[in-house]
């Protein structure tokens, strides 16, 4: 497979000759400023202070140089215009794609920071819970069947098979943390007969992530972002941008709703093994738990105000499609603790503690939350359910 990798100066001169973005007479300059695994990111600047994002998908993953479908990219910025049709805002705007290049030109959102890292700083925004909630109730249950045209709904469903970037969850997320059967898990040293005890060797937890795994591989329900971890959220004080929907497919709406709960778990934990403030400490708490309840609110009201067909609003029916639907968020929020834990792509807040004792202590407190979540994902009705299993820990 050839790589398809422009350079930055070339990326300058595409720019200059086929856009009138920027003035004429004015400076350019450019430079990468992605730090991801998969793509490269570019951002080019006039004087003025003028700029747009480039985000340029190689036929070749950028950190194993292994090939990976460029489609993603196609994918990507037709799931950043639906999304910022149905959550206008929340996400960069798109100004052009070179379909033939793999080229996405976007709005450059560098006024908000990432939020991953914010909140490792002990950086909390109020917002945030009423930001991402408003985000999930606005892209989610409005691209199932419940609301869009049957024959649209299999139109994107072709449209949005993602078969590389599935592959990768379905491995690195619902397989290889539980059947490490490409040997790619990262054990912390002295944690092998546990990970062995209480992941390898369950079988009834493997039952259940099989049914999630299943869920994931054949509930076509809508579409989804697939990456929500809180890398992929931008935030500022006026409000949050989400990018990098190059997973996206369709698939089980609580993917992203489990993805965006999982990865607010583990700042709340990072702050307690560094011993910060017990102040920060319930703040983490309390963004979860709100977070949690303002999903669950929201997404009966994204029932209530998008279905307009009469006989979607049997109340039997909608009582089950939400229980069922917050049973998975539940379930992949269990799902993407534990992968991050034990699997080849950690976060920041578990590599960056050292201390071998302290970083023993937190992975299992991680593992067994997450399992706890997964086993039990059917009994959870709020925010307060998963803080309380926090606090028995
Ligand atoms: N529109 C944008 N405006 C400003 N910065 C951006 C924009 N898009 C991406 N970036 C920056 O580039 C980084 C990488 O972007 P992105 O996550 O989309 O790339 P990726 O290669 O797909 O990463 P990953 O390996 O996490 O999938 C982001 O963390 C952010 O710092
Ligand atoms: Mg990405």
């Amino acid at each position: 497979m050839k790589s398809n990798l422009m350079t930055k100066d070339q990326i300058l001169t595409y720019i200059k000759e086929n856009f009138d973005f920027f003035e004429k007479d004015k400076d350019l300059v450019c430079e990468e400023i992605g730090d991801g695994n998969i793509n490269y990111v570019f951002r080019i600047k006039d004087s003025s202070g003028k700029s747009l994002v480039i985000k340029q998908a190689d036929s070749l993953l950028r950190s194993s140089q292994r090939p990976l479908d460029t489609n993603r990219s196609k994918i990507e910025q037709e799931v950043l215009k639906i999304e910022n049709h149905l959550a206008p805002g929340l996400v960069p705007e798109v100004y052009h794609y070179d379909e033939e290049k793999f080229l996405i030109i976007m709005e450059d959102i560098s006024t908000y920071k990432n939020l991953r890292t914010e909140l490792i700083e002990g950086r909390i925004y109020d917002h945030l819970p009423e930001s991402i909630s408003t985000f999930l109730e606005k892209t989610l249950i409005p691209t199932t069947d419940l609301v869009i045209d049957r024959k649209e709904k299999k139109e994107r469903l072709k449209r949005f098979t993602n078969p590389d970037l599935c592959d990768i969850t379905e491995d690195l997320v619902l397989t290889e943390p539980y059947f490490d059967y490409k040997n790619r898990n990262i054990i912390t040293k002295g944690l092998e007969d546990f990970v062995k005890n209480s992941l390898y060797e369950d079988e009834d937890l493997h039952f259940e992530v099989l049914k999630l795994k299943d869920k994931f591989q054949n509930y076509s329900q809508g579409l989804i972002h697939g990456d929500l971890h809180s890398g992929s959220i931008f935030i500022n004080e006026k409000g949050i941008k989400v990018i990098d929907p190059e997973f996206s497919f369709y698939g089980p709406l609580g993917y992203d709703i489990g993805n965006v709960w999982g990865n607010l778990v583990f700042p709340l934990y990072y702050h307690m093994a560094i011993g910060s403030d017990q102040k920060l400490i319930e703040k983490s708490k309390d963004i979860i738990i709100k977070t949690i309840d303002l999903t669950i609110k929201k997404l009966k009201k994204s029932f209530d105000d998008n279905i307009t067909f009469e006989f979607f609003k049997n109340k039997k029916f909608k009582d089950f499609y939400l229980k069922d639907l917050i049973e998975d968020s539940f379930g992949y929020c269990g799902t993407e603790i534990i992968r991050r834990t034990v699997g080849d792509s950690k976060v920041k807040e578990v590599d960056l503690i050292k201390d071998l004792d302290k970083r023993l202590n937190l992975d299992k407190s991680l593992v067994l939350l997450g399992k706890e979540i997964i086993l039990n994902r059917s009994d959870f009705k709020e925010g307060k359910d998963i803080t309380k299993l926090i606090e028995k820990e």
